[in-house]
């Protein structure tokens, strides 16, 4: 058997030709940028996320940076606040804080959820911290009532990366603190065809200085308040977002009854799983991870017998060529990360999506058993 790592083939399935008829439309109304598909979409995804305010952007990197430049325009934070970042992210979530002027402070996850938590919070707090980015890791939602509790002791703002989170919930809350920024690149849970992202926040003044920052900096045509950038949520990818996102909860059920057979089922000794959270519910499986001391040899294991994965993420950012300038110039910080670095070097993300058979979930289950050194 054959079992990709991902596969969008339950797009066509569930949609049929309402994709193509979205494109039509738009194509059709000759309105390509700034219109009536994108700010539909921002509406529906403010109302599903239960925020006041969506502003639609050119990708999840671009969300997060702007989110934070934003940030600093309204004097929330100021150019060189330490934020304190988990180090097992994919690299975009450091590129933004460096990129809006802050200083990323690097810290190890907890080692079982794979994610920010206070033990992390505690060592790598400064004077000079002001915020916190949480990154939902793996779709797995960090635990925001216990980092928002440490923040608001200190007076920290609270970001959120849920670039692999969409529909992550927390006691029916998905906004959890002062904006969320969303990619949607095309594999994600909620996926554009092409490139997208969005900034979620009941901050309406916040969501304003983001519109104008991904459109020149401008809100009135011709007149420009910020040096911006031209990051905007085009018409297409609109009108396909807000075909997809009714039915983004029933594909995160899907990933939610995999996760769980995953759980429940894959026992090899040699291959780590962690255990169901009690709150299943709350998250929404981007990626399911397992981890393995052999992890190439499991790999190449799995490969052999037609079952395709990947990892998330080999070079942890601390280690990227990218950042040795500003590691030297003190731009970025981070104390001993042994648990990144073990996550690195043992993490394998097993297939995971709405288009998985039950007997295709099966056969990774009895793949992975059958794994021995
Ligand atoms: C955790 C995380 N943050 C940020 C991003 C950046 O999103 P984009 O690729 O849309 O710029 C991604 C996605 O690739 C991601 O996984």
């Amino acid at each position: 058997m054959k079992v990709p790592f991902y596969s969008l083939d339950y797009v066509n399935r569930d949609l049929g030709n309402t994709l193509s008829d979205s494109v039509t439309h738009v194509l059709e109304s000759n309105w390509f940028i700034r219109g009536d598909r994108c700010r539909e979409f921002e509406e529906a995804f403010a109302a599903y996320c239960g925020a006041k305010a969506v502003v639609g952007v050119g990708n999840g990197l671009d969300a997060l940076t702007l989110m934070l430049r934003a940030s600093i325009i309204l004097g929330r934070i100021a150019e060189g606040d330490e934020v304190i970042v988990p180090a097992n992210t994919f690299i975009a979530t450091v590129l933004a804080v460096q990129a809006a002027g802050l200083v990323p402070v690097l810290v190890d996850p907890d080692l079982e959820t794979c994610n920010l938590d206070v033990k992390g919070l505690q060592g790598a707090f400064s004077p000079k911290t002001r915020a916190v980015l949480a990154v939902h890791l793996y779709g797995r939602l960090a635990d925001m009532p216990a980092i928002c509790e440490f923040a608001k002791a200190r007076g920290l703002l609270v970001f959120e990366d849920a670039a692999q989170a969409h529909g992550a919930v927390f006691n029916d809350r998905r906004v959890l603190s002062n904006a969320v920024a969303f990619s949607f690149y095309p594999t994600k849970n909620l996926g554009a065809l092409g490139d997208g992202g969005a900034v979620v926040t009941d901050d309406v003044e916040l969501a304003r200085v983001v519109r104008s920052l991904g459109n020149y900096g401008s809100d009135q045509k011709y007149v420009n308040r910020y040096a911006g950038v031209n990051s905007r949520l085009d018409e297409i990818q609109a009108a396909l977002l807000l075909a997809k996102l009714p039915h983004l909860d029933a594909w995160n059920n899907r990933r939610r009854e995999i996760a769980a057979r995953y759980c429940a089922e894959i026992n090899n000794p040699l291959v780590r799983v962690t255990p169901l959270p009690q709150n299943l519910y709350s998250h929404v499986w981007h990626i399911f991870p397992v981890f393995c001391e052999s992890r190439d040899d499991l790999q190449g294991f799995l490969k052999a017998r037609g079952v395709e994965t990947l990892i998330h993420y080999p070079v942890p950012p601390h280690l990227q060529q990218a950042f040795n300038g500003a590691i030297s110039r003190g731009e970025l910080r981070y104390g001993k990360l042994p648990v990144t670095e073990e996550l690195a070097r043992t993490e394998l993300s097993i297939p995971m999506g709405p288009s998985m058979t039950d007997d295709q979930v099966s056969y990774v289950i009895e793949t992975i058993n059958a794994y021995a050194r």
